[in-house]
């Protein structure tokens, strides 16, 4: 007899992200010979510190191995305390912090434990992938808030109001953003926080870049009067420390948020790795002196991107204030997003992501991700800037 097995409904809406088209494309330029360069990536192009790693050697042979607490261990969670009482000035307890398998796994526990099908939730476009497909997954909408360019990034507040429905339930906030490198201004915040208070909305606000900032002080919303309250705060290790395959991350909110996050949690992971537990606050505890000479590159990397691809025909942007990522306008070309970025790999072997994975406004930019190194950026610059004289 035959089976048919479809995948739950539930899955229909969720495709993985189309960046792994792009490099799976490169991955044939490679095959057959070509230096590709990539700048498609979003993870650092450097290594974990050292004395992280040698944590993790040292805790497993310490047989760091056993099943700790769902919410993970209390010693890395007061570490997060500290970190957020010394640089916010926000005052969590142990109890209202969380250790997530990454941020991915906290954008999935705050929208599955929060959104009901049915629900509408409010997401930047550009924006993350997993904003848009985690809460298809939860049978709820994500309603996109559009940021654009020419106004830096910030949210227009009549139009962000606009959107909400009877039926809203949540706000996500990204700043540092993927894919702009954008921080969102003050005003941009207390729009936000005032809209959610008066529309009763939960908040959840992935900070993830918020230690890759080039300028000015990084503010969490959390931080702005009656925010902590509803919302709920992500962030995690894998860019500032560069942990990404080490998988691990924490959220913090109130006391009255964190029981069904923390159900969840147990019914999908039941427990935070023991010895990444362990690393991770050696990385909390240590001084950070290899995470901000990472930066420091970012940064002079980002001022030479800035510099030169404001010289390419048809190209502008803007300089980003943090994370490794910088939005290209490519509209001067006349091409799409789509077609520019196959347009570079096939004439000059460089990888970059259509703006339009990152939602509809993406239309008209391509992203480059500079966790790369300088010498790769010169190259990609020289061959990008030959590509498109071809074109004029
Ligand atoms: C905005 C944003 N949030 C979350 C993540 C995932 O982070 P993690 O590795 O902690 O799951 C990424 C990764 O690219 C990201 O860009």
């Amino acid at each position: 007899m035959k089976h048919a097995f479809n995948q739950a409904d539930r899955m229909a809406n969720a495709p993985l992200s189309k960046i792994r088209d792009i490099i799976e494309k490169s991955l044939a330029y490679e095959k057959a010979g070509h230096d590709v360069i990539h700048l498609e990536i979003g993870e650092p192009d450097f290594d974990t510190p050292k004395n992280i790693t040698l944590s993790a050697i040292d805790a497993l042979n310490n047989n760091d191995v056993h099943y700790g607490p769902v919410m993970g261990k209390v010693s890395l969670r007061e570490s997060i305390a500290k970190k957020y009482q010394q640089q916010y000035g926000l005052t969590y307890t142990a109890n209202e912090i969380m250790i997530t398998q990454g941020v991915a796994h906290g954008i999935f526990l705050a929208m599955m434990a929060y959104l009901n099908p049915g629900d509408e939730i409010l997401v930047p476009d550009p924006g993350y992938l997993c904003y848009f497909t985690v809460p298809e997954i939860a049978g709820a909408k994500a309603i996109s808030y559009s940021l654009n360019a020419s106004q830096g990034y910030q949210v227009d507040t009549a139009l962000l109001e606009a959107l909400i429905t009877p039926k809203t339930r949540m706000i996500l906030v990204n700043s540092p953003a993927n894919p702009s490198g954008s921080v969102l201004d003050e005003h941009s915040l207390m729009a936000i926080a005032q809209l959610a208070i008066k529309h009763n909305l939960l908040v959840v606000t992935d900070d993830i870049y918020a230690d890759i900032l080039f300028e000015g002080e990084f503010s969490t919303i959390a931080m702005l009067p009656d925010m902590r309250e509803r919302t709920i705060v992500l962030n995690g290790f894998s860019k500032y420390y560069a942990m990404t395959g080490w998988r691990i991350g924490y959220l913090l909110c109130p006391q009255t948020l964190i029981d069904p996050l923390m159900r969840l949690s147990f019914y999908s992971i039941a427990c935070p790795v023991s010895f990444i537990q362990t690393a991770a606050e050696t990385a909390l505890n240590s001084n950070d002196d290899a995470s901000r000479a990472m930066v420091a590159e970012y940064r002079r990397r980002r001022d030479f991107l800035y510099q030169q691809l404001n010289t390419l025909p048809g190209c502008r942007c803007q300089k980003p204030a943090g994370t490794f990522y910088i939005m290209l306008n490519i509209e001067g070309t006349g091409m799409t997003s789509e077609a520019f970025c196959q347009y570079i790999l096939e004439t000059c072997y460089v990888t970059l992501v259509p703006g339009t994975v990152f939602g509809a406004k993406g239309e008209g930019y391509v992203r480059l991700s500079y966790a790369t190194s300088m010498e790769n950026l010169k190259i990609a610059i020289d061959r990008m800037s030959q590509a498109l004289l071809l074109i004029r």
